[in-house]
């Protein structure tokens, strides 16, 4: 008995010595024996069934990047040092099931389809050694079976308030994959930019697309820095990413905001606001000198929330939103489109002749009834084309679409109900995976406010208790939202995101019962080292970022 606790022990000692890996599989076993295999530049990949080079391609990428070799691909081993790839029906009702196997006769993956392989794959770089450069691989003796817990497992990225370039989001891509996550949500218009181009409306990147100055410092902010920015994605930079994701498993889910957050857009297409011929209501103060010149509408210089929206009454205005629709979707091929539906203040709606003869017609009640009016009509749209809508959690006030999905961001609240009204749910809460909240206690850098620690995301459990297990299986899963007011660049973003990306992706993928936060504090320096490694950046209890 003394021998075999002894023995276990031992086991879960030399677990945490050799296999740290981030999210936790379902099972890991080590052989106990210590021994190991060797990956070197004569190994060779044996595939076993068709639809693998994914799989491959990403694996030689990560060898050649870090190691500077790549492996050659065979149906029939030549010598007896191989990677064989291969299926095995597991029949998960969720895609991403594998198995792996590292022993004495080489390494062996079974995948219950392409993202199975593709799982293990990510699986098997983390078993990798961290000094770059070497040709003599050396991996532990184990086998793990793992499969995700939750179908949506996501990030979503602003690139409204800065613009990020595309080999970065690529880089973000490939961070989603590396942690096993398979959705990208793709915010791509702000007030204070918008992103995308869109042939139909070319003054929506022309104009939309540009910001003559951005407010300094936070709220109530020092003044503009008067420095255009912006810039936007061409339709072919589009089509790279999506599938550039696709070859990762992973959806990329566009959002086009409305009826607010538009301002970009007005600022192309007056005529989408209910007062076209008002100027954008931003103080003086805060103005860029540019702006302070006109008398018209301009790409929101400041942070929060602009009062000029799309004007609810205005037919025009749906056949504009349903023309950029119709772009958007050969573009992604996503069966989600997101059209945003937050943070739409009613101001002008309720003193705007179209909305209020609009509320009047339709025998509405107020305008919350004229928002939720609003996204029943492009849902409506959305739906005629095969898809469906995704909406922040504003779209249950005055009633909900009937076949939206819900992202619930005020906390849990709307995606309790949503989930009690039987529809589909994806957690967002700010309490838990606002990335744009600080990390550290003392704001070691420039953030919009909040705290959230890394302990608080992994403690998150996206199925409120106080959902039924019947109305639990409305929640899909959940998603961090970056919002990059205070993300300038690439790098701020990475320091921003981890590792509480590292937290949420275990929070996705582990079984609820395998979620252990001291185990987890073991594994991250490990992971730590593979972000030194790829030369990414990230926050830990010593770091501090530059702050201007
Ligand atoms: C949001 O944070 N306004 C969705
Ligand atoms: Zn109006």
């Amino acid at each position: 008995m003394k021998c075999l606790l002894f023995g276990l022990l031992l086991c879960c000692f030399t677990a945490v010595a050799q296999v740290n890996i981030i999210p936790q599989p379902v099972s890991v076993k080590l052989s106990g024996t210590n021994g190991k295999f060797t990956l070197r530049p004569d190994t060779q990949i044996i595939v076993e069934g068709s639809g693998l080079e994914n799989s491959i391609n990403f694996f030689n990428s990560y060898l050649k990047a870090y190691y500077g070799f790549a492996l050659e691909t065979a149906s029939v081993p030549k010598g007896n040092n191989n990677l064989t790839l291969n299926f095995e029906r597991m029949d998960d009702s969720i895609p991403g099931a594998y198995y792996l196997s590292v022993d004495k006769k080489g390494i062996y993956i079974a995948g219950d389809n392409e993202t199975g392989v593709f799982y293990a794959i990510q699986s098997l770089i983390q078993l990798l050694p961290m000094a770059a450069g070497g040709k003599q691989l050396s991996i532990p003796y184990v086998e793990i079976s793992d499969r995700p817990r939750f179908a949506y497992r996501g990030l979503m990225l602003d690139v409204g308030r800065h613009m990020m370039p595309v080999p970065f989001i690529k880089k973000f891509i490939d961070y989603l994959a590396m942690h096993k996550m398979n959705e990208f949500h793709w915010h791509l218009t702000e007030d204070q930019g918008w992103r995308i181009e869109i042939k139909k409306y070319p003054r929506l990147t022309e104009v939309g697309a540009w910001r003559d100055g951005t407010v300094i410092g936070k709220r109530p902010w020092k003044g503009n820095d008067n420095i255009r920015y912006g810039g936007f994605y061409t339709q072919d930079q589009v089509r790279e990413i999506v599938a550039y994701a696709s070859k990762r498993y992973i959806t990329v889910i566009p959002e086009i905001e409305m009826p607010g957050h538009g301002s970009a857009a007005i600022a192309a297409y007056p005529w989408l606001s209910c007062f076209p011929n008002e100027k954008t209501n931003i103080p003086d103060s805060l103005l860029s000198e540019e702006g302070r010149k006109t008398n018209g509408k301009l790409v929101y210089e400041k942070w929060g929330v602009a009062e000029d929206v799309f004007c609810a009454g205005n037919d025009s205005v749906f056949e504009f939103l349903q023309n950029v629709i119709d772009e958007i979707i050969p573009l992604f091929p996503s069966q989600y489109i997101h059209v945003g539906g937050d943070e739409c203040p009613k101001t002008n709606w309720k003193r705007c002749p179209q909305c209020q003869k609009r509320i009047r017609d339709l025998g509405l009640k107020d305008e919350h009834e004229l928002q939720s009016y609003f996204i029943q009509r492009m849902e409506k749209y959305i739906n005629s084309k095969g898809k469906t809508l995704i909406g922040w959690d504003e779209i249950l006030e005055g009633g909900l679409a009937p076949n939206a999905v819900v992202m619930s961001w005020r906390g849990e609240k709307g995606g309790i109900e949503a989930a009690k009204q039987k529809h589909t749910v994806i957690m967002t809460p700010t309490t838990y995976v606002y990335l744009d909240y600080s990390q550290a206690k003392h704001e070691d850098s420039l953030v919009i406010g909040g705290y959230l620690p890394l302990e608080k995301v992994y403690q998150y459990e996206p199925i409120p208790p106080v959902l039924s297990a019947d109305d639990g299986r409305y929640i899909l899963g959940a998603q961090a939202n970056i919002w990059t007011e205070y993300m300038t660049s690439p790098s701020k973003v990475e320091y921003m995101i981890f590792p509480r990306v590292d937290a949420l992706s275990e929070v996705l993928w582990s079984p609820k019962s395998a979620k252990n936060w001291m185990d987890f504090k073991k594994r991250l320096p490990y992971q730590f080292e593979r972000y030194n490694l790829w030369a990414t950046h990230y926050f830990s209890d010593s770091s501090e970022y530059d702050t201007r």
